[in-house]
């Protein structure tokens, strides 16, 4: 039933070049347009919402943060991100003309679904990413995109993960249709790179024993942190996520660029610091995180970075590098996390610790 995997979760991160496919099949027509089928909301409905409002808990409120920079840039449509349990409690403004995205693997979260009923109440429409067929969630809600990862066993979340991204991606490139923001031609190459990354995931799985190795190193360690820039942002708190759930260890994660505020009085003498570095581009982003890297190596932090193939001006500033594939920055996550969910498995195993059924936690929380 593992496939030959020790555990769940394993299986699962070997699965989602499967599951990143899985969800994509179906919604490149052969027009080149894109199609949604349980997309119940009308062209018209679509254009008239002028704010997105995402809520979600955990790992799935990080695929959220991701979303807001895929949305925000191809639509230039408003969203927020907000955790579920404390959305209805601010008495958010909501009107007909917000679309509210809810995203869930398991679909029975209790404090998403009090939000969205809260939602609903306030004339909003709406939408529900889930991954779980028929559940509460999507069947309260008046539009679904279901993801297609397949049954998620591990309480850690890991396909889910990734196949929300894609729904994510997918939803922005619907509503740039839709609104006529992005046209056609860009629409379909941003499918084609889609399309391409189970072939490059499978490229970073097949790597899997250098993170391994790396991980089985880590087991005194008591503090590691993650550090990301944009996209990469939300992929450093879901990599702090994993260890935390998995390994009972202090993981934070940080936008690098807030360091010098704060964070950087945690770094000392061999604290190790996981850092998602985005692909070169003509934005300054890579040279930002670079800077970044440098301020907590000249303070004594051993820096374990991941980063594209091809790029050398990282090397002298990392003391261990994973490469990722080349990607544009904004589908990034989907190969950045998984050194990341290998990593916290690993570690987790080589702890002794249950890695799919961890302490204190269960895999949909039903009560608020
Ligand atoms: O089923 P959901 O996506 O609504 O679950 C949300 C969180 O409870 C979930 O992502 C949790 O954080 C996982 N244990 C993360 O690995």
């Amino acid at each position: 039933e593992k496939d030959g995997h020790d555990w769940f979760m394993r299986k699962e991160i070997f699965e989602q070049p499967r599951a990143v496919a899985d969800s994509l099949l179906g919604r490149h027509a052969r027009n080149g347009l894109l199609q949604l089928d349980e997309m119940r909301l009308s062209d018209q409905e679509l254009r008239d919402i002028d704010k997105i409002i995402i809520i979600a808990c955990g790992t799935s409120f990080y695929a959220g943060l991701v979303a807001k920079y895929a949305i925000e840039h191809w639509t230039r449509v408003p969203v927020e991100v907000e955790l579920a349990s404390e959305f209805r409690y601010r008495d958010p403004i909501l009107d007909y003309s917000t679309l509210v995205v809810a995203i869930s693997q398991s679909g029975e979260t209790a404090d998403t679904l009090q939000a969205i009923r809260h939602a609903r109440l306030q004339r909003s429409k709406v939408l529900a990413i889930c991954n779980t067929n028929g559940s509460t969630i999507p069947r309260e809600s008046d539009a679904v995109i279901y993801t297609h990862a397949g049954p998620e066993i591990g309480v850690a979340s890991t396909k889910g993960f990734l196949t929300q991204l894609v729904a994510c991606y997918l939803l922005a490139l619907y509503l740039a249709q839709v609104k006529g923001t992005r046209y056609g031609d860009e629409i379909s190459e941003i499918m084609r790179q889609l399309e391409s990354i189970p072939d490059q995931i499978a490229a970073v799985l097949s790597r899997a024993d250098e993170v391994y190795e790396l991980a089985r190193a880590h087991v005194d360690t008591r503090s590691v942190l993650f550090l990301g820039r944009h996209a990469g942002y939300p992929v450093a708190l879901e990599g702090a996520l994993k260890l935390k759930e998995l390994a009972y260890i202090h993981a934070e994660g940080f936008a690098a660029g807030e360091l010098k505020h704060g964070p950087i009085a945690l770094v000392e003498e061999g604290l190790p610091v996981l850092c998602v570095v985005p692909p070169r581009g003509r934005d300054q982003l890579h040279e930002k995180m670079i800077s970044g890297i440098q301020e907590v190596r000249a303070r004594g932090a051993r820096t374990i970075c991941l980063a594209e193939e091809g790029d050398t001006s990282i090397e002298p500033y990392a003391d261990h590098l994973i490469r990722l594939p080349r990607v544009p920055v904004l589908l990034q996550p989907l190969v950045a996390v998984v050194p990341l969910q290998l990593f916290a498995c690993e570690l987790a195993t080589a702890m002794g610790h249950d890695v799919d059924q961890p302490r204190n936690l269960a895999k949909s929380v039903t009560v608020e």
